[in-house]
């Protein structure tokens, strides 16, 4: 988790994007007058860019939200540079000359006209000024309160499920936002929504040149359908579990920050997280009429869960050396009850299974992170990571009503075990060089090594109780003990080559070694036993890919990857009083995998541009097993071993956009795109393991039309139809999902006075779904009325 991400950090030095390829003599020519900040160019960004990259999870973590912040640049590097605006990368994005970097990007807003074009270069071009000329205080404000309406008739916990609201009335503010400039360097704004079910609230201090303080809250619940499976031969071929399943999802977050110049940046934040409700699993449960037992009956998991993070940051640039500390702890609280159905014989009665889960750990993590500019051809970087995790839990899982259960089984066990502790300790080291460009290649080294640490620790007892109830053997205590020591090396490298006129190529090789040693041990209870497992693995990720734009109406774009990942496991040990097994058998696994994609982007006219793209992947995933001997039938008694092709992936998937211009007034957009997935799994002759195949389509059209100066009309269409299939109700969970979803949406738009507008709009839903019988289908109208002030 954490662990991860950090790592990513680490080596996460990649290729600054390929602006050299960028054609800028067909840029709009930038305006020439003089640039007022806070009428011409900031309310540009409110409305096409701060969506994304606001200082809340900016996208590719670039924020627009400070001068200081814009100059610094995200992960594709700096993207303005002031007094040079065709050198910017920000103007080739939203003129949209880099293929995949349009911004807005394609179909997520509407994208800027060459006036804003020329505004925002102009800006550039005039030093990038962040206050308004007037350096007035001012403040201003936004409320945009809603209401609306959404009636379903059919399965309305399906619909909740897909479009994540309650049909019945629903309204609250939409959007508000208060911006305060009590002086002229310093800001206070405060935003969000607060509609049913849906908050966040936000609130933020900033002073230039000195720091920030950011509060916020936000919430929102997400649904789920409380209907299981469909099995037609039965009645009823469906079952629900009458709840309403929620989960309300929530932080909140203080976060103080030192923005002093030639001062290490530093930021301390805390922040709350929790999950509270009632989810749907798949844990399906069997039902059984007498003839058949199918799994298909419905199962939910109460949760409670709550998080406690504490972060540091501190950036600081001296004697040509970028210098990052970032600490993270996290405390972390679970409780679930998860309960599902064991056994439910239609007509007599119901065997419920609830397994109860109490977790809680502590992971600190602080990653030191170091680079230079050493020449123009030259950075070097290095990191240090180093986490440990100390969780503790319990497990108890007990059947109620067990007489109801299949009677073939002779008892239930019921299994507790407290405590369960889990310690790891990590330490990952990276180092990583850019080198170049020269003559238009440069070259990316890296390496990272880990090592881990974890030592697990359970006391588990189990009881066997009756068909009626009672227990008549309670076992002695079973105590399990694992330890692992992980170590990983990995290396990357990779070539960027551009001298080619507008054409880039990359290459990438990603290696990865790691060994394992495992030892895991259970000793008392019922089935003790002692293992020594040594692993190591292998791992190999090649990509390869160019992009090129001869033309400027014509841009392709092409990438290959190959990734294989063997691992090869060494029983060195393994005692198992009554005899071997699973999964001590296994030798080795392995994944191997092929991927290709292709884009082709033509703008036909100056008011069509399409986009085809085709992806295709494959997956092999293979097993390898020693032979399994029976103490009663001798070697190979239960499997000769040997190798087998475990299962296959593959998926086509070919897509088509088109966005039409046809006048200024009239935008359209389409996209389409198909995917063929098939999956096999090696079936050693039963018939519940069959191929699971299918397709999906989908559609996606919208349209915006500027009827006059204050009028605008909206419309989009959205379809997808999936059908997959497993032949297997033969035996088994009857797996499989054919569905149709339709979703239109039209409004006006129109501007009643200078400070306010009113949107009006309508929207259908509807869902069909053949394979669950009717039960999830429904259809839904909903009208929505908003207003927006400005003040
Ligand atoms: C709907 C979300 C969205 C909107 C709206 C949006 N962007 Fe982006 N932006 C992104 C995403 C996603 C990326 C990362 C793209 C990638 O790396 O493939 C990005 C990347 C960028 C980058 C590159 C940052 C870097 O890593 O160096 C710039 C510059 C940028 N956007 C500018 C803008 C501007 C200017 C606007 C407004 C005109 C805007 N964006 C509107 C989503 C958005």
């Amino acid at each position: 988790m954490t662990l991860s991400v950090a790592s990513a950090v680490l080596i996460g030095a990649c290729f600054p994007s390929p602006g050299e390829t960028v054609d800028t003599s067909h840029l709009p020519p930038p305006s020439n007058k003089k640039i007022d900040f806070a009428t011409d160019i900031q309310p540009l960004l409110q409305r096409g860019c701060l969506k994304c990259h606001s200082d809340e999870k900016p996208r590719s973590h670039f924020r627009l939200t400070s001068r200081a912040a814009a100059l610094e640049g995200g992960e594709h590097g700096v993207d303005i540079v002031p007094g040079k605006s065709d050198q910017s990368s920000l103007i080739h994005y939203v003129a949209r000359l880099v293929p995949d970097l349009e911004m807005p990007p394609e179909g997520r807003g509407t994208p800027l006209t060459d006036d804003e074009i020329g505004l925002l270069r102009a800006w550039i071009d005039q030093g990038v000024v962040w206050t308004g000329a007037t350096n007035a205080s001012s403040s201003a404000a936004t409320v945009s309160p809603t209401v609306g309406w959404t009636g379903v008739s059919g399965d309305e916990k399906k619909f909740r499920e897909l479009y994540w609201q309650r049909e019945g009335w629903n309204g609250g503010l939409e959007e508000f936002q208060i911006i305060e400039k009590p002086t002229p360097d310093s800001t206070i704004t405060s935003a969000g929504h607060v509609l049913r079910d849906d908050y966040k609230i936000t609130l933020e201090l900033q002073k230039n040149d000195l720091g920030f303080a950011h509060f916020g809250w936000s919430q929102f619940r997400k649904y789920y359908d409380d209907t299981g499976g469909t099995y037609p031969p039965l009645t009823p071929s469906t079952f629900s579990l009458n709840q309403d399943l929620h989960v309300d999802d929530g932080r909140a977050w203080a976060e103080f920050g030192l923005t002093l110049p030639r001062w290490p940046e530093i930021q301390i934040g805390y922040e709350h997280q929790y999950r509270n409700g009632t989810e749907a699993t798949l844990q399906w449960g069997s039902v059984n009429d007498g003839t058949s037992s199918v799994k298909i009956y419905p199962a939910f998991k109460d949760l409670s869960e709550k998080t406690e993070i504490l972060k540091f940051n501190l950036n600081y640039d001296i004697g040509g050396f970028t210098l990052s500390d970032n600490f993270r702890g996290e405390w972390y609280r679970l409780y679930s009850q998860e309960v599902n159905d064991s056994g439910y014989i239609l007509g007599s009665g119901m065997a419920l299974t609830t397994a109860t889960e109490h977790q809680k750990y502590f992971q600190g993590a602080n990653t030191f992170h170091l680079e230079k500019q050493f020449t123009d051809w030259l950075l070097g970087s290095g990191g240090y990571l180093y986490s440990k995790l100390n969780s503790d839990g319990s497990l108890d899982v007990t059947t109620l009503n067990p007489q109801f259960l299949d009677p073939a089984l002779p008892f239930v066990p019921r299994y507790e075990s407290d405590p369960i502790q889990l310690e790891r300790e990590s330490h990952v080291f990276s180092l990583s060089a850019l080198l170049g460009p020269w003559q238009g290649l440069s070259l990316y080294l890296g390496t990272q090594n880990e090592w881990t640490r974890q030592t697990g620790l359970a006391t588990a007892q189990v009881w066997r109780t009756l068909p009626f109830g009672i227990y008549f053997f309670s076992a002695p205590d079973q105590n399990l003990h694992s330890d692992s020591d992980l170590s990983s090396f990995s290396e990357a490298v990779g070539l960027r080559f551009t001298k080619i006129p507008f054409t880039a190529l990359f290459a990438e090789a990603r290696l990865q070694q790691e060994s394992i040693g495992l030892t895991e041990e259970e000793d008392g209870g019922l089935t003790p036993f002692l293992r020594n497992t040594d692993s190591t693995s292998d791992l190999k990720d090649f990509r390869a890919g160019f992009n090129t734009s001869p033309w400027r109406r014509i841009s392709l774009s092409g990438q290959f990857r190959r990734y294989t990942d063997q691992t090869y496991y060494d029983n060195l040990f393994k005692e198992v009083p009554r005899g071997e097994g699973y999964p001590a058998f296994i030798s080795q696994r392995g994944i191997f995998s092929n991927e290709a994609e292709a884009k082709l982007a033509v703008q036909v006219s100056p008011w069509l541009k399409t986009t085809l793209g085709y992806q295709w992947l494959d997956n092999d995933y293979r097993t390898t097993t020693d032979p399994v001997s029976d103490p009663a039938s001798g070697p190979g008694g239960f499997s000769p071993g040997g190798g087998i092709l475990a299962g296959t992936y593959n998926a086509q998937t070919p897509s088509l956009n088109a966005t039409f211009t046809p006048w200024r007034r009239l935008f359209l957009s389409t996209t389409f795109s198909y995917q063929h997935a098939r999956t096999v799994t090696a079936a050693n002759n039963s018939p519940s393991v069959a191929p699971y195949v299918g397709d999906i389509y989908s559609l996606m059209a919208s349209g915006n039309y500027a009827l006059n100066e204050k009028t605008d009309l909206t419309a989009s269409y959205a379809f997808s139809t999936a059908d997959f299939t497993q032949q297997d109700l033969a035996q088994g969970l009857p797996l499989g999902i054919r569905y149709f979803q339709h979703t239109l949406m039209a409004g006006v738009r129109r501007q009643i006075s200078k400070t306010k507008t009113v949107a009006l709009q309508y929207r259908f839903y509807l869902y069909d779904e053949p394979s669950s019988g009717g039960a999830n289908n429904f259809d839904a109208h909903a009208i929505f009325a908003t207003l927006t002030c400005r003040f």
